[in-house]
């Protein structure tokens, strides 16, 4: 029988291509989508010879993080790797932004991770083994103006991936954070950053190849990766050299709206 994996937000963009890369490597794949897309793109990884599930759920909400884990746990097979991957964004200033939005944010990218996390480590750990991939970004180790309640939550995500994994080094369990820079999804279009620097796709990061960075990573069983090209990987080196002052004023540069 072919392992069993999990994506979440896996209906487009880095979380599709990630569901891809394990359909390709011989995994049948259980995606989340909350809009009808979901269906399609499940049919798509069935292309690969092997199973794939579209749940169509809300992952903001606690009842849509237990339908899509009963889902996943009825088919009653060991869970071999669960991506974590589904985000959000929301562009332009604080003081500007809608605040249900905001916690809307919050809950698909912070509570509902450790929600799902939850279910995830009870199920691996009785098997001895598993892999977890979670979807932070580069802008976890920097401060985002204009995207103010966004960045926090990828801070969240890559600290607790790190700290995770520490805890279950010693149960086959892997932990890996997946760190994107700018990559060329929906992303910041439905984030409504059209207006901003990260709404032109030309320079940003290929998503198939963020995702085969990810996908490589879990399986290595890395603790983090950047995913992107070689200016992805240099800005994080230069952001090294800056202050939390410096980088906020770097960022305000891209992501205030014009
Ligand atoms: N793109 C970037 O520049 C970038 C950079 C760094 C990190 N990231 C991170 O990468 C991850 C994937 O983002 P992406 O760029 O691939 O974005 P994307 O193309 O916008 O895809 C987002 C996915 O999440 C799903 N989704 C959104 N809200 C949901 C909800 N409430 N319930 C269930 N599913 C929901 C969407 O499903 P439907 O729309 O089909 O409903 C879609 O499958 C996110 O965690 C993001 O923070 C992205």
């Amino acid at each position: 029988m072919r392992p069993l994996a999990f994506v979440t937000g896996g209906s487009s963009g880095i979380g599709f291509e990630l569901a891809q890369q394990l359909a390709q490597h011989g995994h049948d794949v259980v995606i989340s989508g909350r809009a009808d897309r979901v269906h399609d793109a499940a049919a798509a990884l069935r292309g690969h010879g092997g199973e794939a599930w579209a749940v169509q759920v809300d992952l903001g909400t606690h009842e849509g993080v237990e339908e899509f884990w009963s889902f996943v746990a009825g088919l009653e097979r060991p869970l071999e790797v669960a991506c974590l991957n589904v985000g959000i964004g929301i562009g332009g200033a604080f003081a500007d932004a809608d605040l249900d939005a905001e916690l809307e944010l919050i809950a698909v990218n912070v509570t509902g991770t450790v929600h799902l996390a939850k279910r995830v480590v009870h199920a691996m750990l009785p098997q001895g083994r598993g892999r977890i991939l979670v979807t932070s970004s580069i802008s976890a180790l920097q401060p985002t103006p204009y995207e103010t309640v966004y960045g926090p939550s990828k801070a969240f995500g890559f600290s607790f991936a790190e700290s995770l994994r520490e805890e279950l080094r010693e149960s086959g369990i892997s932990v890996t954070a997946l760190l994107p820079g700018a990559t060329n999804s929906e992303f910041h279009h439905t984030a409504g950053m059209d207006d901003t620097v990260f709404g032109d796709d030309s320079w940003k990061n290929d998503q198939a190849e963020v995702a085969r960075q990810g996908y490589e990573a879990l399986m290595r069983g890395d603790d983090h990766v950047i995913g992107g090209d070689d200016a992805t990987r240099q800005q994080v080196e230069e952001n090294r050299e800056l202050t939390e002052v410096q980088k906020a004023e770097k960022h305000a540069a891209m992501a205030r709206p014009s």
